[in-house]
């Protein structure tokens, strides 16, 4: 009798378990694999960026029943940037889902979510090892790569074709034909036309440029030990060809344009040569761009001298979830969509954003709509990164002090020497010579 009411009482324990669990499994039967929830997602808006961004989170919200919204921002990284440190800062849960430029992971490493507990290793494994490393701080992989860019020299093929001049190999070689059709097209009546156009103005997109024609002179801000190397003869003579442009086969307008501006200059029919990332290759080919089908892309020149090279920037978008979001697992599943193998692809096809996935360079639909995807493996090859991983959270000030001294040199601030021997010592400033830490 004494033991009756426990017996009583484990078996009403047992029947309430077992109601629990059928109320559960005909819960999971009739529902998708999670709750719907609203996933607010932060693209940037360059070129066609936030459409395409739109369309592929509409997609999914579609196929798991949950709801998406697209926050506005700015074209530019920079402005970009500050808007995800106010809203990281204040632990904002209004965003969560963030684009991150290949720089900011260690910058913004805290704020955001751990992913592969979330995302499958098989979803993960086809991304370049290069992006995965990026992104990974301090063991925690912080975002997963969304496209990849790297510097390309774009140029008329039909105006190289009428004067019979090959692609530029070099940096000099580009000066001397973009010198050479500029003179003889504004005698022919066209004088608003451009040599070369590319992004001067003072932000993210220069410390890229000056970058890519420092790399390959042979020189840099860094050496693989962290301590500054700016003051290098090859910076000097990188920086000397670079400042001859302005005012000759580039407008002094240069000096305050961004990707899109270079663009526009460049669609519109006013630069025989551009520097720009593989999103200006669909729309400088596009139906309705003046352009279209006149347009030729290759690797960037290389420069002078003893340790001349290819170089080009690494850049690109990740995308990452932040730490305050509300709905994180749901999040991170739209990262795993818009990361598939299947959106890079439609990406890439209707955009030029190069996949971060290694067997979409085999695609043979890919390669045979973007010239680009053949020869990605080797350009890949050359490209340099801009030293955000040894700077980590300092970066911005590393690059803010390297965008300075390069505006100052392309617009004639002070000499060339002078604006490497203040940047030198800004380095050496923000690095706690050379340390880091
Ligand atoms: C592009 C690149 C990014 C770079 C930025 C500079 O968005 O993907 O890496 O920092 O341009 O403007």
């Amino acid at each position: 009798m004494t033991y009756r009411p426990a017996r009583d009482h484990r078996r009403r324990r047992f029947a309430a378990h077992i109601a629990a669990l059928i109320v559960l499994c005909s819960a999971c039967l009739s529902a998708p694999a999670f709750a719907s929830a609203r996933i607010a997602i932060s693209c940037s808006s360059l070129g066609v960026e936030a459409e395409l961004c739109r369309t592929g989170a509409q997609a999914w919200a579609k196929e798991t029943g949950n709801e998406i919204s697209l926050v506005a921002t700015p074209p530019n990284a920079d402005e970009r940037f500050s808007l995800y440190l106010t809203l990281l800062a204040s632990h904002s849960g209004d965003v969560d889902i963030l684009q991150i430029d290949v720089t900011w992971p260690g910058m913004l490493a805290n704020h955001l979510v751990g992913l592969a507990p979330l995302i499958p290793e098989s979803e993960r494994s086809d991304h370049l090892p290069v992006l995965i490393e990026n992104n990974t701080v301090a063991g925690k992989l912080i975002a997963l790569p969304f496209f990849v860019d790297v510097g390309l020299l774009y140029y008329r093929k039909d105006l190289l074709e009428k004067y019979n001049r090959p692609t530029p190999q070099t940096w000099r070689e580009l000066t001397r034909t973009a010198t050479e059709i500029l003179q003889r097209e504004r005698d022919a009546g066209a004088r608003d036309l451009q040599g070369y156009v590319f992004q001067g103005k003072a932000y993210e997109g220069l410390a890229c440029n000056g970058l890519e024609w420092i790399a390959s002179f042979g020189g840099g801000f860094l050496d693989e030990n962290g301590r500054s190397i700016a003051t290098s003869d090859a910076n000097v003579a990188a920086l000397t060809l670079a400042k001859s442009w302005i005012g000759t086969i580039a407008p002094r307008g240069a000096l305050s344009y961004s990707e899109e501006e270079t663009r526009a200059a460049f669609q519109s029919g006013k630069a025989i040569f551009m520097r720009n990332w593989p999103y200006a290759w669909a729309l400088a080919n596009a139906k309705d761009s003046p352009i279209a089908g006149k347009v030729g892309v290759a690797a960037l020149p290389q420069g002078d001298g003893a340790n001349a090279r290819r170089a080009t920037t690494l850049g690109g978008q990740q995308l990452a979830v932040s730490r305050y979001s509300a709905h994180p697992k749901e999040a991170a599943d739209l990262v795993r969509y818009l990361t598939s193998a299947a959106e890079q692809k439609r990406r890439a096809l209707k955009g030029s954003f190069n996949p971060t996935r290694r067997s979409l360079y085999h695609d043979r639909e890919l390669i045979a709509a973007n010239p680009l995807y053949g020869d990605f493996p080797s350009i890949l090859d050359s490209a340099v990164a801009r030293p955000s991983t040894i700077a980590g959270r300092r970066y911005n000030k590393a690059s803010y002090a390297i965008i300075q001294a390069l505006h100052d040199a392309l617009g004639g601030q002070g000499s060339i020497s002078d604006n490497l021997t203040s940047l030198d010592d800004e380095l050496r400033r923000i690095s706690h010579d050379g340390a880091w830490n």
